[in-house]
């Protein structure tokens, strides 16, 4: 794909179901495969992410078969998989490797997992602690990155509070739970995406989840599914951003998972002045899911900070290039997290967005983006850093700038949301090169 152009302007309308949830999808996978029986998975997601995750599962033994988005895993039970003969390929998913490393935590061998020179880079300290704590053998290379060697073995039940809010490390804790000695607690200051309990607890397992606090039992018999994974809301939310920008604009999504820990992004941009609404929400498989109707509209914008934070966390890309359309700006704080993701994300959006013309203040720990008075965003050659969600988001950005803008290494959207320039062309019924 190379570069992309965004020329300006049109207007979004139409219906799409997108792709399904990334996160959602890596978990029904590793459960899959630790449990007994055949899981069959229906909208899997399409994003390179997720398929990095089935190729580790396969290398560690699980016969998988999948076509477009229906995966068939056949479950090998907790004590199934087998050593890897090679090293494995995380390639750019923090989710593929953190989660993973709990479930290599409780296995009888070793086993080497890498990643692409982002992954490489980023912090593993945060599972390796709880890990080693629990027993698992780890090493990192230059202290707490990977390449991660785990030597799993017997381990203990603890009772954790990860310093850093991440749904991903309170999974690979819980994985692990799942070998443990007794009952494995994991207790959280902010609430992060609750999928993995919610998935255990389909598939079979003993979890209990209130208030910030997920506990495990131990060794619970994991049994088949037939599972649908609901469209991914933080890919949604691209379009979302869309069709805000772009006047005349009106887009319904259909089936969008809108579990509680991941939809505060549309209560933000609601209280904000967004015409968003919900006209249906079902339970499935224990995710809620809807349609989403959304309708150009003023943005006031505002700040997000403490908490919002971890419940937006994947949204605040496209928050902060949304920040020129609003009346009072994006502020953001307490996002230090931004900064160790596939990208520093507010340095990459910081040097972006201001190609662009946009105002933007940066901090150690987030990003001011100046409303519509500092002036119209112009057409610029865009670096997205090799980071899929600055990509979107600066692509959304220049929908409403003077000019066309280039992005790029585009590509790299495939990490996500392979289809995202594809769809926003059709959406906006520009014509296809
Ligand atoms: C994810 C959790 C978040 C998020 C990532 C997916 C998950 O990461 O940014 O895209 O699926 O659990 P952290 O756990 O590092 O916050």
């Amino acid at each position: 794909m190379g570069k992309r152009t965004i020329s300006p302007g049109g207007s979004i309308n139409g219906q799409v179901e997108l792709p399904g949830d990334k996160s959602i999808s890596h978990r029904y996978a590793i459960i899959s495969a630790l449990a007994e029986g055949t899981s069959e998975i229906s909208n899997y997601a399409a994003a390179a992410d997720c398929q990095s995750t089935l190729a580790c599962l396969r290398q560690l033994g699980v016969k998988i078969e999948n076509s477009d988005s229906a995966v068939r895993v056949f479950g090998k039970g907790l004590d199934g998989i087998q050593e890897p003969r090679r090293v494995l390929d995380a390639e750019n998913s923090g989710s593929t490797m953190r989660m993973l490393a709990g479930v290599l935590a409780g296995q009888p061998f070793s086993t080497t997992i890498t990643g692409d020179d982002s992954l490489r880079r980023r912090p593993m300290r945060r599972i390796m602690d709880p890990l080693r704590q629990m027993g698992a053998r780890i090493e990192g290379s230059e202290g707490d990155q990977a390449p991660l060697r785990i030597r799993g073995g017997k381990l203990h039940a603890i009772d954790y509070t990860p310093p850093v809010p991440s749904a991903q490390v309170k999974s690979a804790i819980l994985f692990a739970g799942l070998y443990a000695d007794g009952v494995t607690t994991v207790r959280e200051s902010v609430c992060t995406r609750d999928h993995t309990e919610l998935a255990l607890r389909e598939f079979g397992a003993d979890v209990e989840c209130s208030r910030g606090i997920a506990r495990i039992h131990p060794r619970p018999k994991l049994t088949a599914r037939k599972l649908t994974v609901p469209s991914d809301l933080s890919t949604a939310v691209f379009l979302i951003g869309a069709t805000l920008v772009l006047p005349d604009s009106s887009l319904m999504l259909n089936n969008v998972g809108l579990n509680p820990t991941r939809a505060r992004v549309l209560d933000f941009l609601v209280s904000g002045g967004a015409h968003i609404r919900v006209p249906s929400l079902q339970s499935r498989d224990g995710e809620l899911a809807g349609a989403v109707s959304v309708t150009h509209s003023p943005l006031e914008g505002g700040t997000i900070s403490g908490a919002q934070v971890a419940e937006m966390i994947d949204e605040l890309p496209m928050l902060a290039a949304l920040g020129p359309y609003t009346e009072k700006g994006i502020e953001i704080h307490d996002a230090k997290e931004l900064r160790v993701k596939e990208s520093d994300r507010i340095a990459a959006l910081a040097e972006g967005l201001r190609q662009m013309g946009a105002q933007v203040e940066e901090f150690p720990d987030g990003i001011r983006v100046e409303g519509r008075s500092a002036g119209k965003l112009r057409g610029a050659k865009a670096d997205p850093h090799a980071d899929h969600r600055v990509a979107m988001a600066l692509a959304v950005a220049a929908l409403g700038a003077d000019g066309e803008t280039t992005i790029r290494d585009a590509e790299c959207v495939t990490v996500s949301f392979p289809e995202f320039f594809t769809t926003l062309e059709r959406l906006r019924g520009v014509e296809q090169h």
